[in-house]
């Protein structure tokens, strides 16, 4: 809070002027001013497409804004290449790291820049320099390991002293938690309060409401390639900034933790191995029961694809039992499934969820044909079907309302939308939920979100299998982390932290 009355009469570092870019007659940025002070972090804050990257892209020479200004501690500035930002003190970390793999840490941090004696390449220079670089910003890292051995978290580390090392006064961070670990994300963050301390300033790129509280001093909103707010972070709330972000208010999820019914799904020993042997699934034992959201959280390809797709009758050859309400399911086919009451929303929209070419109508009919509300003998008739997605598209707001568009032109959170309304749409007591929400927008995140709420508070049960953190500590009931085709851990999600459920993920912890 202090920024504020500080601030005045002070020269901000930068100063971005009414920019604008388009890509071939789409605005990507459209008339986007902000400002920058030493010694503050700033959040860019907005959905995917929001024109974040594009907006820092500009600032570091990598693409050309059609008009606007740059203006650096005061003096308009001309920066056409990445060289020309480097040169004045701006450094970017991508979303995707551009480390040299094969090489040492050092001497990826000293590349284009490294010490040189006589004219020879001084391997023992660039350690130091790392040593020294590491020490000065509490930044832990062996110079002399290769990065391919490097841990993601790790690479960033490098990055972000690589970016220290050529003089960076103002670092721009795209997205970098998106890659990390709980635990990581905390150290990240650590270290972007120190840099804060030693008057560096720092942009962070982020679509992560909780990361722009805990982390900006100050935040930018941006939709649709315009600012649509800025805010002190410190005053500003969780609805507002929402509100910014998508355009309207959202309903705050609330999980009230009911009591869970009857045992739907139960799963003993599953295990599955691969031809050559490899385990990838190992014993897991597990209930979901109706009235409860089960999560099973882990960092991706920890064999919840593998999960998925036997319970879903996609994989055959397990070993182990599945029961449905009691009663064993010998080997279960998806029609088989579908009849016993078990409904599937893939996060692979595109592959497995929809028929991309085909209506939405047509779509929503999927596994329907012979529904009773639709079929009258000898064929589906299409005009009670079309009544019946139209509906559903109002219920779901899932737009536009046209039952006849082809599943393919409509956007991934509408495409999500759709599969959620049909597979909800089935008379199924159980539903497996496989990264129900990944890669759309939070509005439409939020309303699937509601969705499965009200589907567990109205009985039946839910399996969410999950990578998001968040989605999985907001909906479930219990939670389950699998690491390594393994169960590591279920229990009630109230018993969990945030950073416990991370040292499961990572196969860290003891227990
Ligand atoms: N190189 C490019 N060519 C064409 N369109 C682009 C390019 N880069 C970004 N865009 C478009 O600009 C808009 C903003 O994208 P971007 O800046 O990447 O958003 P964000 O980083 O907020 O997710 C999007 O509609 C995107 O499709
Ligand atoms: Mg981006």
């Amino acid at each position: 809070m202090e920024a504020l009355h500080e601030r005045k009469g002070r020269q901000p570092l930068l100063e971005m002027r009414r920019i604008t870019k388009s890509f071939g007659g789409v605005f990507a940025n459209e008339d986007v001013s902000l400002r920058c002070y030493p010694g503050e972090v700033i959040s860019l804050l907005g959905e995917n497409g929001a024109g974040k990257t594009t907006l820092m892209k500009v600032l570091y020479g990598m693409h050309a804004a059609d008009s606007g200004e740059i203006v650096w501690k005061g003096e308009p500035v001309s920066i056409r290449t990445p060289g020309d930002a480097i040169r004045l003190g701006i450094q970017m970390v991508h979303q995707h790291f551009m480390l040299i793999p094969t090489l040492s840490v050092a001497e990826n941090l000293v590349l284009g820049r490294e010490p040189k004696k006589h004219g020879i390449f001084q391997r023992c220079g660039a350690e130091e320099i790392c040593e020294e670089l590491s020490r000065t910003y509490g930044l832990r890292i062996d110079g002399r390991r290769r990065v391919s051995t490097l841990s993601v978290g790790e690479r960033q580390r490098v990055e972000i002293l690589k970016a220290l090392y050529r003089g960076a006064e103002l670092l721009i961070l795209d997205e970098p938690t998106a890659v990390l670990t709980p635990q990581e994300t905390r150290e990240l963050f650590g270290t972007i309060g120190r840099l804060r301390a030693m008057g560096k300033s720092i942009i962070i790129i982020t679509h992560k409401l909780k990361e722009t509280r805990e982390i900006s001093d100050r935040v930018y909103v941006l939709r649709g390639g315009k600012i649509t707010g800025e805010r002190q972070t410190a005053g500003a709330t969780i609805d507002e900034l929402t509100e910014l972000m998508v355009g309207y208010r959202l309903v705050q999820t609330q999980n009230q933790h009911p009591t869970p019914g009857d045992a739907l799904l139960c799963v003993k020993n599953l295990s599955l191995r691969e031809k050559q042997g490899r385990s990838l699934l190992r014993e897991l034992n597990f209930t979901v029961y109706s009235g409860e959201i089960l999560g099973v959280a882990g960092v991706e390809g920890n064999g919840q694809e593998e999960l998925i797709e036997v319970l879903s009758g996609i994989r055959s050859g397990w070993d182990g039992e599945m029961e449905l309400r009691g009663v064993r399911v010998e080997k279960p086919t998806p029609a088989r499934l579908m009849e016993l009451g078990v409904a599937t929303i893939h996060a692979d929209r595109q592959y497995r969820g929809l028929l991309l070419d085909k209506s939405a109508v047509k779509n929503m009919m999927l596994g329907f044909q012979r529904d009773r509300r639709f079929y009258r003998r000898p064929r589906l008739v299409w005009k009670l079907a079309e009544r019946q997605t139209a509906e559903e598209m109002e219920r779901f707001d899932i737009r536009p309302r046209d039952p006849q568009r082809a599943a393919g032109e409509f956007s991934g959170g509408n495409q999500q939308k759709l599969i959620v309304a049909r597979e909800l749409g089935r008379d199924a007591q159980l539903l497996i939920a496989a990264n129900p929400t990944r890669g759309i927008d939070i509005g439409a995140v939020n309303s699937i979100h509601q969705k499965l709420l009200q589907a567990r508070d109205g009985g039946r049960g839910v399996l969410l299998i999950s990578s998001d953190l968040d989605e999985i500590m907001e909906l479930s009931d219990r939670i389950a982390v699998i690491y390594e085709g393994r169960i590591v851990t279920l229990r009630a999600a109230v018993d969990f932290t945030e950073l416990e459920l991370g040292t499961y993920m990572g196969g860290t912890a003891d227990a």
